[in-house]
């Protein structure tokens, strides 16, 4: 029972220290644990040359990061598909995921376990369970976006989200020592990984079922449905687990976001979504190959255009 924390913040920072209350919680009740700090790592942005996803949709091969062996990244994810739950800690910066975990998730693409498993690589059929700590200085609304920017990475990870935790107003290292229950909190997201890793099949969400607007993955931000690329799509969409519904009035006279009854169609919770955005890709790419020509006589005029710039 492995299980690795990435942590995006400060060394000896807030989420260090709430992750290792729940590495120690995760340790006591059996599990192999590893942390990493990605400040410590290499790892490049992606190059967006999208030599994994023409390799994968166009050609139906598991691809290799062109980057592979040139920095970290490799090295993370050879630890990361091989543990059995995932905590993920970010700060937030500016209302979000601290960028340097953006960086890193970035170059997820050529690790997709749904495209490895399109194509048949048989080393991404793994089951994860994942948790996630979101800390930051604010409130809420200061970091409206920062679980659910982690939560929808883990979820095109083919990892089932089971904990996820926000942290308010701990701006300066080590604040959240004044709160013991903050620390016992991050202790039970470690017992809930655990459990989940045990109980893969059948877990659900251990975590607090009042978070968030969405009765699937527990986020709390909604969109209104516009067309998908196949159909016409939901009324009313989560963007994090894109499962899609309307929203009702409960007996009290309170929202809330009711999942239709083929709402789970494209979820990411069930594979569903990330293998349709495999068939996405691979209709969108054609049009590209097919028309390649056109595409090149018409770029002229684009690469010829010279605007003034910043000069280093
Ligand atoms: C560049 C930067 C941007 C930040 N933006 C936010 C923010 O949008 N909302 C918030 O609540 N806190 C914000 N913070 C505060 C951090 O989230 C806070 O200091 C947190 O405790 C850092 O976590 P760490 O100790 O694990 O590194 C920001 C901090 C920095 C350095």
């Amino acid at each position: 029972m492995k299980i690795l924390a990435v942590i995006a913040g400060r060394k000896n920072g807030n989420g260090e220290i709430l992750t290792k209350a729940a590495l120690m919680r995760a340790e006591e009740l059996g599990a192999e644990v590893k942390m990493i700090n990605l400040h410590d790592y290499t790892i490049k942005p992606c190059s967006g040359c999208e030599s994994c996803t023409v390799k994968f949709t166009q050609k139906g091969e598991a691809p290799e990061c062109v980057y592979k062996n040139k920095d970290d990244m490799d090295l993370i994810m050879k630890e990361w598909l091989a543990a059995d739950g995932i905590l993920v800690t970010v700060p937030a910066y500016s209302f979000m995921s601290a960028g340097i975990y953006r960086v890193f998730t970035d170059r997820f693409l050529a690790y997709e376990p749904n495209f490895h498993k399109q194509v048949g690589n048989q080393a991404f059929f793994r089951h994860r369970v994942g948790a996630i700590i979101g800390n930051g200085g604010s409130t809420h609304s200061w970091m409206s976006l920062t679980l659910e920017s982690v939560n929808i990475t883990l979820l095109s990870q083919d990892i089932k989200v089971v904990d996820q935790v926000m942290v308010n107003r701990a701006p300066r290292p080590g604040q959240v020592l004044l709160d013991e229950d903050l620390l016992n909190r991050a202790a039970h997201v470690g017992e809930n990984l655990v459990i989940g890793i045990k109980n893969y099949e059948n877990v659900t969400f251990l975590g607090d079922e009042k978070l968030g607007w969405c009765p699937n993955c527990h986020s709390n931000v909604l969109s209104l449905g516009e067309p998908l690329w196949n159909e016409a799509g939901f009324i009313i969409e989560c963007p994090i687990c894109h499962c899609g519904g309307d929203l009702e009035k409960d007996e009290n006279g309170k929202w809330k976001f009711v999942i239709e009854q083929d709402g789970h169609r494209k979820s990411m919770l069930n594979g569903n979504g990330a293998k349709d955005h495999f068939f996405e890709i691979q209709d969108t790419m054609k049009k590209y190959f097919d028309n390649i020509g056109i595409i090149e006589k018409k770029c002229k005029k684009y690469t010829d255009y010279k605007p003034a710039t910043i000069k280093k």
